[in-house]
């Protein structure tokens, strides 16, 4: 493998946006603990940050006041909660005290080696006093334990001899960041933890603390290995422990010191301190170098898996990868936890579960590591209740509406035309099982979990639709597209409930046929009239056709209003959710990101091949991408419709979006969804996967900028390679038995090699 699994940034910047955005980019996460990249010596008073150390799915109930309270107005929400902070450790030199906005920075790096799971900040710096000293601090949120947390820090004075004071803290006294202009940003200022406690045992400090409302519970550990002979001093107060240490340094010769932090919360522990005790006794049994191979096993593991690449275009490769890095972060592997908007990388967003985890991060898990898919998918069953609660507030009798956001069930959204409106989120859901199913044949998750999803949310179709001169319609819900908002029959919505009701149909049957319907349809009450009445909906559901511009309307009164002029917008009013007000938005014809061109990514046959190219190139002049969910679909879909080119240029920004910081909120965490995206914008995008009952569909193509890809996904168990260059696409079955695959339409058994000749540009457009 090559270098290009480590992002890397030279130089110091003081810039306040670069130095936010890189706390973002070096992030370290595991899935369950999410550590933004702070400055451990902290930064000088007026030098913003976002000092951030998150559990996923750990949150406090905060109040969201509504100002005229209507029925079935949410009043609170949940928050994700920053945790506690283990990362200060502060410095003096030989009485100097470090800090890089003193004295001269003469070397600087920070990188995120993603073969061995770590960061690290390299430098060298001239204090005012004239000492030269080379620190390097590299930190890991460790696969192999995942309440683990670790600096290991080194320094080496250059042309000085003298003594090391290092006062390494561990504090309950944090709060969570807000921004009041930026509705993308909690608003929450307030402290939400609560420090009940520190002790020291054996030079670990023990520090408990709970939330202010959601009553969870939190044990943080820290224990600290420093030089021989390095003299050792603890200090507490209420809040906060502090471990001090003197040494003496030699030029020339280096000191190592590291810090472990353990985190347990009550959410995945039953005895948080108990477990904190003991998975640090684990962690600090061997020497940290163990925790850092096996890091590098784990990782190992992954990029088998993921194995992705692209020749020809370095900076791109490494963009790929750094996203499905971002995705293993951020992936929540039990029954609490989901991806977050931001994963664990920042607050924006709230820590929040939206439908960004099943339309764009599940399909990169069910194609590589099936097991994740299949917990992220559980995680949704396991909030039934709190679905099934949400709709009946919003007034339906049967059936489950998934929130629209929220992190343990409750509806967390505020504002209810561009939240709980997005009934989508249902469809989203059930589409994500049906592939899911697709691709694995997982018949057991089917009948314990995945039916029960499907026949509650084609319930609520049901319920939410009617009949009207022969066509079941969908009314008062928003699509994808927040700019417009409560909409009669969304195109997407429609298509995606079709497909919701289709398939509860046909699960029912194939549960039938296995002898394993009884449990889930006892369970549910589940008749078999329902069964023929999901069917019928389906049947007739009504799919906007325009005939005048020969498109799908994006819903039915989309194309009566006039066009936002996009090219005459002053270019410092996007995002328009920023500077215009919505009902204002709402009255013009223009998309915040793909809703008709996603539906005709994921459901392709339900309209003709010249229908979806001519939506495209209307909606595409429409379309501001003021959501980072937007350009990665609209390269699929150029993609699909031939231009590889363009689905390149489209494909550049969605790839470098937070590494560029191209949206200007990377500060506020990654983009989750966008990064799934990435990864689609290649296996959907340019090799044309699509996932039928028939088989898996290919239509490969290729952008000149790339002398080649390569990528391999599973299927129903069996590994296939794809590599397409130039001329030519090869399929490859690495292991496990033949299967269908359909190429340009022609169907063919994948036995060991098939090479496909790809068609000239004009054939495929
Ligand atoms: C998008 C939503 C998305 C949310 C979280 C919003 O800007 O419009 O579709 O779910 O961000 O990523």
């Amino acid at each position: 493998m090559t270098d290009y699994h480590i992002l890397r940034k030279e130089g110091f910047t003081s810039d306040p946006e670069q130095l936010l955005v890189n706390e973002t980019l070096f992030h370290n996460a595991n899935g369950y603990l999410g550590v933004r990249s702070n400055f451990e010596e902290g930064y000088p008073a007026g030098v913003s940050t976002i000092r951030g150390t998150y559990i996923n799915a750990f949150y406090d109930i905060t109040p969201m006041p509504q100002a005229e309270i209507l029925y079935g107005f949410p009043t609170k929400k949940e928050t994700i909660v920053n945790l506690c902070d283990t990362q200060t450790i502060v410095l003096e030199l030989d009485g100097e005290h470090f800090s890089l906005f003193e004295g001269e920075t003469l070397a600087f790096a920070r990188e995120l080696d993603m073969q061995r799971g770590l960061t690290k900040r390299t430098l060298t710096w001239r204090s005012p006093g004239g000492k030269i000293t080379d620190i390097i601090f590299t930190r890991m949120a460790s696969f192999a334990i995942l309440p683990l947390f670790t600096i290991r820090f080194t320094i080496t004075p250059r042309n000085w001899s003298g003594d090391i004071w290092v006062a390494s803290t561990h504090s309950g006294a944090v709060r969570n960041n807000a921004n009041e202009n930026d509705p993308r940003v909690g608003d929450n200022h307030a402290q939400m933890m609560f420090t009940d406690r520190i002790e020291e045992k054996d030079g670990i400090s023990f520090l408990s603390a709970h939330t202010g409302r959601s009553g969870l519970r939190l044990v943080s550990a820290v224990a600290h290995r420093a030089p021989e002979g390095a003299k050792r001093i603890g200090e507490k107060d209420k809040e906060e422990f502090r471990m001090r240490f003197k040494v003496h340094a030699e030029k020339g010769c280096t000191l190592c010191f590291e810090k472990l932090s353990v985190l347990c919360d009550s959410r995945r522990y039953d005895d948080p301190l108990r477990s904190a005790q003991e998975v640090m006794a684990e962690a600090i049994a061997v020497p940290l170098d163990v925790w850092y191979a096996r890091q590098e096993e784990y990782l190992a593991r992954f990029w088998e898996q993921a194995d992705v690449s692209i020749t020809g275009d370095e900076r791109l490769s490494q963009s790929v990868w750094f996203s499905l890095y971002e995705l293993l972060q951020s992936v929540g592997k039990d029954a609490f936890s989901s991806v977050a908007a931001k994963g664990l990388s920042g607050e924006g967003y709230e820590g929040h579960f939206f439908w960004d985890t099943e339309m764009y991060v599940l399909p990169l898990f069910s194609l590589i590591i099936p097991g994740i898919a299949r917990s992220l998918l559980s995680f949704r069953w396991n909030l039934l209740p709190a679905a099934r609660k949400h709709a009946r507030t919003m007034g339906h009798a049967s059936g489950a509406l998934y929130p629209w956001r929220t992190i343990a069930g409750p509806e967390c959204s505020g504002h209810y035309p561009s939240g709980s409106a997005q009934y989508h989120l249902n469809a989203d859901i059930a589409y994500a099982i049906i592939q899911y199913y697709l691709l694995t044949e997982d018949m057991d998750f089917l009948a314990e979990k995945g039916a029960e999803i499907l026949f509650e949310t084609a319930r609520l179709w049901l319920d939410a639709g009617n009949w009207h001169e022969g066509s079941f319609r969908i009314p008062c819900v928003t699509g994808p597209d927040e700019y417009t908002f409560i909409v009669n029959n969304n195109y997407y919505t429609n298509v995606c409930a079709q497909y919701n009701l289709q398939w509860a149909v046909k699960v029912y049957a194939l549960l039938e046929e296995a002898g394993k319907l009884k449990r889930v349809a006892c369970k549910i009450g589940l008749r078999a009239e329902e069964i023929d009445a999901f069917g019928k909906a389906a049947n007739d559901m009504l799919l906007l056709y325009d005939p005048q511009l020969g498109i799908n309307p994006q819903d039915d009164t989309f194309l009566s209003k006039p066009v936002w002029d996009i090219p005459a917008t002053p270019k410092e009013n996007f995002p328009l959710l920023l500077h215009y007000h919505p009902l204002y938005i709402n009255r013009y014809q223009v998309c915040k990101q793909a809703d008709t061109i996603l539906s005709h990514f994921v459901h392709e046959d339900c309209q003709s091949e010249e229908t979806m190219r001519r939506s495209y190139d209307y909606y595409e002049k429409i379309t501001t991408h003021d959501s980072s969910l937007s350009t990665c679909i609209f390269s699929i879909m150029a993609a699909r419709l031939g231009d590889a080119d363009k689905a390149y240029c489209y494909f550049s920004i969605s790839s470098m979006l937070d590494i560029d910081n191209i949206h200007h909120n990377t500060r506020d965490g990654i983009h989750t969804a966008n990064m799934g995206g990435t990864y689609m914008g290649i296996v959907y995008g340019f090799a044309g996967l699509r996932i039928k009952e028939d088989g898996l569909w290919f239509r490969p193509c290729i952008p000149a900028a790339w002398r080649a890809y390569r990528f391999s996904i599973l299927y129903k168990g069996s590994r296939i390679e794809i590599e397409v260059d130039q001329k030519r696409a090869v399929f490859r079955l690495r292991s496990g038995v033949p299967r269908m695959i359909i190429v340009f339409s022609q169907p063919m058994e994948l036995k060991s090699k098939t090479v496909i000749v790809l068609p000239e540009k004009e054939q495929l457009s």
